[in-house]
């Protein structure tokens, strides 16, 4: 947080397959394990280029979220399904030690490409609807503080959660 790279609409990706997107995701990926999160988006290592990725079996820090598909998602465009929003705590790698809460869609689908360049569409809710757009949210130079509501929700995560350990991206 502070780099100027973070505050940029990244670029829409216009050649798929290719050896040089290939790469960029494999960085991401290995960056994502490295760090433990939950999701990574370009911007965050520094590459304006609108691709994001997400998933995870099991977090320790979200017991209760159930598992998320191991995702590459190129070009996402968001579509909420309905008014209702959920306010649930969340942290970014590029904010590293706070957490915040922050209102998302509930339902949501969300459509895009792959790394081949074949379609995703995709319906989701919770916690899987709230990766999306929190990752999404990095390719239009957006970080999740920029949406705490409640200030007072917003604070250390070692204060917080004494317990819990850093997520998301
Ligand atoms: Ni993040």
């Amino acid at each position: 947080m502070g780099d100027a790279r973070l505050l940029q609409r990244a670029r829409e990706v216009v050649r798929f397959d290719t050896p040089e997107l290939d790469a960029l995701i494999a960085d991401m990926k290995e960056t994502m394990r490295v760090l433990d999160g939950v999701g990574l988006a370009a911007p965050q290592i520094g590459v304006g280029l609108r691709v994001v990725i997400f998933g995870f079996v099991s977090s320790a820090r979200y017991p209760g979220a159930g598992s998320v598909p191991c995702t590459v998602l190129i070009n996402p465009v968001l579509e909420p399904l309905s008014e209702e929003i959920e306010t649930e705590w969340e942290g970014c790698l590029s904010v590293p030690g706070l957490r915040g809460e922050v209102p998302r869609w509930r339902h949501l689908r969300y459509v895009g490409r792959d790394p081949r360049g074949q379609r995703v569409d995709r319906t989701v809710e919770g916690f899987h609807a709230r990766v999306v757009q929190h990752e999404t949210d990095h390719l239009d130079g957006v970080l999740y503080p920029m949406r705490v509501k409640d200030m007072r929700r917003f604070g250390f995560t070692d204060v917080l959660f004494p317990d819990q350990a850093e997520t998301f991206g």
